[in-house]
C-alpha cells in the first residue's frame, strides 16, 4: 500500500503523499492538504485523472 503509485505522470506514491502533509501540522480541509501534497510531489500536473484518487488517499490519511 505505500509504496502503491498514486500518479503514474509522476511516480507519486502513497508514501510520497503521506511524507508531504506530515511537513504541516493540520490543514483546515482536504483542498488545501491537496495544493500543499501537489506543490512538493507535483501529483497530478500532468494528465490529471488521478486526482480524485490523490484526493481519496489524503482524505484517507488526514482521518
Ligand atoms: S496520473 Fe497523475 S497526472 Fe497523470
Amino acid at each position: 500500500m505505500e509504496n502503491k503509485i498514486i500518479c503514474n505522470c509522476m511516480q507519486v506514491s502513497v508514501a510520497d503523499i503521506e511524507k508531504a502533509l506530515h511537513e504541516h501540522e493540520r490543514f483546515e480541509n482536504v483542498e488545501k492538504a491537496f495544493d500543499e501534497v501537489q506543490t512538493i510531489t507535483h501529483c497530478s500536473t500532468g494528465c490529471g485523472t488521478c486526482h480524485s484518487k490523490v484526493l481519496d488517499v489524503i482524505s484517507e490519511l488526514m482521518a
